[in-house]
């Protein structure tokens, strides 16, 4: 067994299925592991906690498998109880501690807080947290920035971006010897992306406080990074309107004239949480194979 791969590989529950054979997710890592031996303990040890799990699909469901394959163990919420009875599958699969299978709505007073205090019980200390979640209104999202409501734009605000700078303030007492802090933001933060509309200023918003937390929590060790991936397929994404031409673009323009995987995301992400990028901080990580740096 290459010796990245954790000793007990548990039963995959998806649905109805019940499957012993790996998915495409887990025979990715495994060849990985095979093929590039250097990275495969690089988070033996570590404490990592993922918010932003909706479905196998979720970008936050690659980083959180990279993050086990690499020898981390993981933490994990959910948004609603509707949706626990869909990620609990998942949670088995990651080997997730039910103590720190958790809710997780950030609109809903003291449930982020709660996480953390679990985490603290449980855990004593923290070493990475992922933040992967956005949220706008749909008829905000949809229409000009110039015509967003109040209501639309706070709530944008709120959910992604003023919630990764309240988990940034619980984490910093447990990232005892250090840590690595994430969020998801996209490209257009930097540039107008046609039909990013609200989402834009709100990651621009994201990627700022990002830098500035690094800047704060730099000399306590801990590091943190907006992660820029290029269009992927997710529930999220089905509310941006007319994806696939965006899907399209990335794919003919991008240098790699790939598009990016769940898979690629939690790699360049565990990459970042490991002692290798232990200089790296508060750079926006763009994992869009090389779509940013065409004119
Ligand atoms: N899919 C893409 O093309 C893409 C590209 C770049 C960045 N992103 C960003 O990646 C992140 C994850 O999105 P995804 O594409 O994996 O889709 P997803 O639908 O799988 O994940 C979005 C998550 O946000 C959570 N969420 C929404 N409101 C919440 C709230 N009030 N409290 C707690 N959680 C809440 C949802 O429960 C879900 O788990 C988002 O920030 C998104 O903007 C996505």
């Amino acid at each position: 067994m290459p010796h990245n791969v954790p000793a007990s590989q548990p039963n995959i529950h998806r649905g109805q299925q019940t499957m012993t054979q790996l998915n495409p997710t887990e025979e990715f890592f495994r060849d990985l592991a095979e093929k590039v031996k250097g990275p495969g303990g690089a988070l033996e040890g570590k404490k990592a906690l993922v918010i932003g799990i909706a479905n196998d699909q979720s970008i936050a469901y690659g980083c959180a498998l990279a993050f086990r394959a690499m020898g981390a163990s993981v933490a994990m919420t959910y948004v609603s109880e509707k949706s626990k009875q869909y990620t609990q599958a998942l949670a088995n699969h990651l080997g997730v501690d039910p103590a720190l299978y958790l809710p997780c709505d950030v609109r809903i007073p003291g449930q982020l807080e709660a996480v953390f205090e679990a985490i603290e019980k449980t855990w004593g200390q923290l070493d990475i947290g992922l933040h992967s979640i956005a949220f706008a209104p749909r008829e905000d999202l949809h229409g000009r920035v110039t015509d967003c409501s109040r209501d639309g734009f706070l709530m944008a605000m709120d959910i992604s971006c003023h919630s990764f700078i309240r988990m940034a303030k619980l984490a910093e007492p447990l990232m005892k010897d250090g840590g690595a802090l994430f969020t998801m933001s996209y490209y257009g933060a930097e540039k107008v992306v046609d039909r990013y509309n609200l989402m834009g200023p709100v990651k621009a918003a994201l990627e700022a406080s990002a830098r500035y937390l690094a800047a704060e929590l730099g000399p306590k060790g801990i590091r943190v990074h907006p992660i820029s991936p290029g269009p992927i397929r997710t529930r999220a994404a089905s509310g941006i309107d007319r994806f696939d031409e965006l899907m399209e673009i990335a794919a003919t323009r991008a240098p790699s004239r790939m598009l990016v995987s769940i898979e690629d995301v939690g790699l360049a992400t565990a990459f970042l949480a490991s002692d290798y990028a232990r200089l790296i901080t508060g750079e926006t990580m763009h994992i869009d194979g090389g779509y940013h740096v065409i004119g």
